[in-house]
């Protein structure tokens, strides 16, 4: 096993000091992504001979089930600050009574917990605490570092970042402190150290969450970042010499003589340099993981160990490296808002594929919205039964959390018009009752679900890495790898009924089918990884653009797929940009491609080609679209095309076909998803009605019904119906 995104700190002052800098250079430490193989595999070797080997066993124990309550839990985000003391008691009660189990509170609550400088105020809190407590619910603390208090940004204005024009962030909004501001991270600890010592030891604290969706991953494009940036890109590179090779600046004068000569990406980011642009946002990735690990640091100094630290992530949201973010976390958490439209079953379910990918294990949906939200184009609310279908859903796909954001909505604010569970009145919505027969029925399902999570035969890579790389150069505004990954989960989700998704460097060795739908950048040591995998029995399926690029960014002296053509006995010859479809055929049948067609060629006589463009550009006529080539005991096949539906779906049955992946559960209806979720013994079926009617659906074998009473061999799931079903022929 290797890492490709192996993690090395250093001492980011030692660094800075050979720059001779005249500026400020702030005191932190940050986390240096190393791409050195020998350095890799040896913390690989490490890992292993300590028993820490990647590979972790289903059974361990599930870390967002919290001891001594709920499996599953409902939750609210409650501001107790907004409110007067005397209503709480009210709020609490109705929570209860809708079987809320835990509340997020104080993430936005800064100036009330430290109304002047060093002067604490947490009575309130700990009263609100206590009383949550009083009601059976537990208290997740949020610190608050996304919304600084205004004597401090008004006293200390190098604590508010600038933007990418240089100007400076106004107070009154969220997410306006500098993540690299040395005075702002002081701040953020100190208060952070503050609550810690008030409430770590509290035993209706369950846990913390680091501030709140990380300032949308913005920097500062000040100085003070500038030359930290200069400052971690010498302690990677050790030398220009090495930069400049690795980035080709001899291309258009870039060559640089000095570190302080290099740029920040700011306004014109799009005409810099790929290297440079790769390496910024691992920069701006590992500058979160340290603002974050600046306030882990305290917490985990004085809390006790039972309680959890997580931190509130977008789903798909590309700002950062999610998987190096999430390392230090006990478990990853996310926002599932759907904002105009209606649930789309696929993107959703992928995304908390995603989100369970980043730890590879449970999460929690800390935040989900209550019918509607207030900064879509169109607020549209969900329909009646939608929001049951979506907590589900997350269940089903590994949440042991649903938390509704937010409970009521300040009288004033940025978000009045924001969905909630009771009204400015004080009194339940409509919407309040749907989620108290959520509530009563993550109760039910309590015992049967505890102690599960969802196991997958196929896995989808997701890298940050190439979808930077393809976003910065998509050579078609259509390319989108985001969607080409939706693609393939929505032709594959069906055939396995589980799917996990994952980081590239994570270990393969337990799925079937790894599919790559757009793995740009290969270095050799992924390249190692992945034969590996299917020289040991497993099927990589490559899509278009894999294999192109080095971890500088750098094109590869190879073509396409640079180090995996041997094992796949082909390469690409040459990529084009679709202006309109072609036509192929060959053992998936006959259809179009679209937006993206490589032509491809065989090196050895075993290499299959599985499909051929017809008449087309002239360059690509009768050349090969897809091969297949065994290798090891494995197969790898290479799909240099964007298919279109009919020949996605015949491609993703050969794919499951070939691969050995049966679907868990049986064949179902169109529009019922079927998620399952397995340990101690257990096997639990979540059975999804997304369609607005009544589905019939035959079991594959009796089951019992978990959330009503008897054991059945068919279920007749209404619209926006669910039924969780217990095999009790477990294993
Ligand atoms: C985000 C934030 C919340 C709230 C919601 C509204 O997820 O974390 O504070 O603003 O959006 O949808």
């Amino acid at each position: 096993m290797n890492c490709s995104r192996g993690a090395t700190r250093v001492n980011i002052l030692q660094s800075v000091q050979g720059l001779e800098s005249g500026t400020a250079i702030f005191n932190m430490t940050l986390i240096l992504h190393k791409r050195n193989r020998t350095a890799s595999q040896l913390l690989a070797a490490i890992l292993f001979l300590l028993g820490f080997a990647y590979a972790q066993p289903v059974s361990k124990a599930i870390t967002t089930q919290i001891d001594g309550r709920n499996a599953i839990l409902l939750g609210t985000d409650w501001y107790p600050e907004q409110w007067p003391e005397a209503r709480w008691e009210e709020d609490l009660r109705l929570m209860e009574a809708a079987h809320i189990k835990v509340v997020r509170i104080a993430e936005f609550a800064w100036s009330r917990m430290e109304p002047s400088e060093n002067h604490f105020d947490f009575e309130w809190l700990e009263r609100a605490i206590n009383l949550a407590a009083k009601h059976g619910i537990v208290s997740v603390l949020g610190t608050p570092t996304a919304a600084p208090p205004a004597w401090l940004t008004f006293k200390y204005p190098d604590t508010l970042r600038i933007d990418e024009h240089g100007r400076r962030a106004t107070h009154g909004i969220r997410a306006h402190g500098s993540a690299t501001s040395p005075r702002y991270r002081e701040s953020c600890r100190r208060i952070a150290d503050q609550m810690v010592l008030r409430f770590g030891h509290n035993r209706n604290v369950a846990g913390w969450q680091i501030d709140n969706e990380y300032g949308y991953a913005r920097m500062s494009f000040d100085d003070v970042t500038k030359n930290s940036f200069q400052s971690w890109l010498k302690a990677k590179y050790k030398s220009l010499d090495s930069l400049n090779e690795h980035w080709t600046t001899s291309y258009w004068s870039q060559t640089y003589d000095d570190w302080r000569e290099i740029p920040i990406p700011g306004e014109e980011a799009e005409f810099h340099n790929p290297g440079l642009r790769l390496e910024w946002n691992r920069f701006v990735t590992d500058t979160w993981a340290d603002y974050q690990q600046n306030q882990i640091d305290v917490i985990r100094q004085h809390a006790d160990p039972r309680q959890f630290i997580t931190g509130n992530f977008m789903g798909f949201f590309d700002g950062f490296d999610h998987y190096f973010i999430s390392r230090p976390l006990t478990f990853a958490s996310w926002d599932d808002y759907v904002g105009t439209g209606h649930l789309d079953p696929v993107g959703n379910g992928l995304t908390h594929d995603l989100v369970r990918g980043f730890k590879r294990e449970n999460f929690w949906v800390i935040e989900t919205q209550p019918g509607a939200v207030n900064w879509a184009g169109v607020n549209n609310f969900l329909n009646k039964g939608e929001v049951r279908v979506m907590a589900w859903q997350a269940i089903g796909h590994g949440a042991d959390e649903v938390g509704y954001w937010q409970w009521r909505s300040a009288l004033n604010g940025q978000e009045q018009y924001h969905g909630t569970l009771v009204g400015p009145d004080g009194t339940p919505v409509p919407l309040y009752e749907e989620v108290k027969t959520i509530g009563s029925e993550f109760a039910k399902a309590e015992s049967a679900l505890r102690g599960t999570t969802p196991v997958s035969e196929v896995a989808l890579l997701n890298s940050y890495d190439s979808r930077w790389a393809i976003e910065f150069q998509r050579h078609s505004t259509k390319y989108d790898p985001v969607a080409l990954l939706k693609t393939y989960c929505r032709f594959l989700s069906p055939l396995s009924q589980s799917i996990d998704v994952i980081s590239p460097d994570a270990p393969l060795q337990d799925y079937k089918l790894v599919v790559a739908p757009s793995l740009n950048v290969i270095p050799d040591n992924l390249a190692q990884h992945l034969s590996e995998y299917v020289r040991n029995g497993g099927h990589l399926v490559l899509g278009p653009r894999s294999g192109m690029k080095d971890e500088f960014n750098a094109l590869l002296p190879q073509r396409q797929p640079g180090f995996m053509a041997d094992a796949l006995g082909g390469r690409v010859e040459q990529y084009y940009a679709l202006e309109k479809d072609f036509p192929v055929s060959g053992a998936w049948g006959e259809g179009q491609v679209t937006i993206w067609a490589e032509q491809l060629k065989t090196l050895v006589p075993d290499a299959e080609v599985l499909l051929q463009y017809g008449p087309s550009n002239g360059w690509l006529d009768g050349q090969p679209a897809a091969l297949t080539h065994k290798f090891g005991k494995g197969r790898i096949t290479y799909i240099g095309v964007v298919l279109d539906e009919r020949l996605m779906a015949t491609a993703a049955k050969w794919m499951v076909d070939m691969s050995g992946v049966k679907p868990v559960f049986g064949r179902v209806p169109d529009g019922v998803e079927v998620c399952r979720r397995v340990g101690g013994g257990k096997e639990v079926f979540i059975v999804i009605n997304h369609t607005q009617e009544r589905q019939p659906v035959r079991l594959p074998r009796p089951m019992t019904l978990v959330l009503e009473d008897g054991e059945v061999s068919a279920v007749d799931i209404p619209a926006y119906g669910v039924s969780v079903l217990a095999d009790n022929n477990a294993k």
